[in-house]
């Protein structure tokens, strides 16, 4: 299962999933392009060669356009993509949730997408050969009262990596989605209801709701996602994988 010598554009680079993915793919001798509004935490990697961090708002279509632009200008082609990144929601009772906020999440974690994919495959279809990796949810399958715009943010890219898998496949570009379980990054305390004791509602309500008994951890996400990307996987396109322990059982 190798990746060595692809280019991977990961969106979401500097985020808790994100950086493990980063980290793997370039201990597997990838060339890997980190893309984030907060490229902070990307610092321990710039001594790489195979490694280019770019900060940026990957809702802005022209900044979206540059980043690819310098990744292919960089290492010569691009043969991936990773969507990681994304925003969660406070469990919120649906009266209460503003237009605003229905938008913010909507375009976080479906039109940031859609603007990566769309970008990416420019390059891939040059090379008839790509793999896109687009992250979801497992609330998708198992939503949790007051996530109702989060779980259709999520449902939205489900069905979008299906419909682009079919469109692609002529070109010979995979795309598949990946739902993670309750995954230990700070995103997973923004879930919980305002004012809640993080530490007890990682326990009593995220671990207790993974029948194999533990919260995912970043690496069980990041070793799916790069068999996803590998030759190996050449054959799987349109798939729903489950990293979730169980939770969608
Ligand atoms: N953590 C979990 O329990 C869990 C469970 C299921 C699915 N997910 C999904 O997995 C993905 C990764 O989650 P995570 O836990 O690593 O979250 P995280 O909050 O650690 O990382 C998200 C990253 O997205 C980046 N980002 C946000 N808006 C951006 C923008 N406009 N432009 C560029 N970058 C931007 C953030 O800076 C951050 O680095 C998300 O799509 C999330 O919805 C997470």
């Amino acid at each position: 299962m190798s990746v060595e010598n692809k280019t991977i554009v990961v969106a979401g680079a500097g985020g808790g999933m994100g950086k493990e993915i980063v980290r793997l793919l370039l201990a597997d001798k990838a060339n890997v392009v980190g893309c984030d509004i907060n490229v902070e935490g990307l610092s321990e990697f710039q001594t790489e060669g195979n490694f280019l961090a770019l900060q940026g708002d990957l809702l802005d279509e022209a900044v979206v356009k540059d980043m690819f632009d310098q990744a292919n200008t960089t290492f010569g082609g691009i043969n991936g993509l990773v969507n990681a990144a994304g925003i969660a929601q406070r469990a919120t009772p649906i009266e209460e949730v503003s237009l605003k906020a229905w938008h913010k999440i909507m375009n976080l974690n479906m039109t940031m997408a859609f603007l990566t994919c769309r970008e990416a495959v420019r390059y891939m279809k040059e090379n008839k050969a790509g793999s896109i990796v687009n992250i979801g949810s497992v609330s998708t399958t198992r939503p949790r009262p007051g996530l109702q715009s989060y779980v259709a943010s999520k449902g939205a890219i489900e069905s979008f990596s299906k419909a682009l898998a079919l469109e692609l496949a002529p070109d010979k570009i995979n795309v598949n989605i990946l739902h993670p379980g309750p995954c230990d990054t700070s995103m997973l305390e923004q879930f919980a209801k305002e004012g809640a004791n993080i530490d007890e509602v990682k326990d009593s309500v995220f671990k207790q709701s993974v029948p194999l008994g533990e919260l995912l951890t970043p690496i069980d996400i990041a070793n799916s996602v790069k068999f996803l990307l590998s030759n190996e996987a050449k054959m799987i396109t349109g798939t729903v994988m489950h990293v979730d322990g169980g939770r969608s059982v």
